[in-house]
């Protein structure tokens, strides 16, 4: 049997970590075998390249630059664990996918179509069954993203650029709303995992 691929987006302090262990558990819960992963990083290899991304002091780097990196530790998110595991009948739970890409590089640096072009490749293809999209406006989810931890390299961006890549997940929420679900982050975490799990138990009903 195929698995389910199940990915979380959205701009800082939209409360992900803890979406992502709810759905971790509603299918621990009904008998599946979970991985949780993240991008950037997933593997070795990605999580070097996530320091290299991440990292304040490279305050130079060019935006194309910044997109292939983050094109390269997908490629081999996908090709060493994601996909994998998905021919075994895992679930993937994965935080951030290339709708992330789209949005801050695509949006947010403004590089437009090359962003998709470049991730086909990076994915052979491949795309989530569902997508959360824990929709929180820039402003308050900075204010709460300030309370969690420092800012990595792209949280120190100027608000213009959170306001771009909000307006990216926007526009692909409506292009895409078979796959991507908006969740609104201004709710509760319970009232959010209700709406979660409802998605959910949907998708797992098409699944029989
Ligand atoms: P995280 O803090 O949610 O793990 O994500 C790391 C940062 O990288 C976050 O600011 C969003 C950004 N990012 C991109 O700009 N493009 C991408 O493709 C991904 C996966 C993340």
């Amino acid at each position: 049997m195929k698995g389910l691929f199940i990915t979380l987006e959205g701009g800082d302090g939209a409360g992900k970590s803890t979406q992502i262990r709810n759905i971790e558990s509603f299918f621990t819960e009904r008998g599946f075998v979970v991985v949780h992963t993240r991008e950037p990083g997933g593997t070795p290899i990605g999580e070097k390249l996530r320091e290299i991304l991440l990292d304040k002091n490279n305050k130079e780097m060019d935006p194309v630059a910044e997109m292939l990196i983050y094109a390269a530790s997908r490629a081999q998110h996908v090709a060493e664990v994601i996909r994998p595991a998905i021919e075994e009948g895992k679930v993937v739970i994965c935080d951030r996918f290339t709708d992330s890409s789209i949005a801050y590089q695509g949006y947010g640096r403004g590089l437009g179509d090359m962003v998709s072009e470049v991730n086909a490749r990076a994915t052979g293809g491949l795309e989530p069954d569902i997508t959360f999209w824990l929709d929180i406006d820039p402003e308050t989810g900075k204010e709460r993203a300030k309370q969690v931890g420092e800012p990595d390299r792209l949280e120190l961006e100027k608000m213009d650029f959170h306001y771009r890549f909000y307006e990216g997940y926007k526009a692909m929420a409506m292009e895409h709303p078979g796959r991507i679900k908006r969740i609104d982050a201004s709710m509760t975490p319970d009232e959010m995992k209700d709406a979660i799990y409802a998605h959910l138990e949907r998708l797992c009903a098409k699944d029989q």
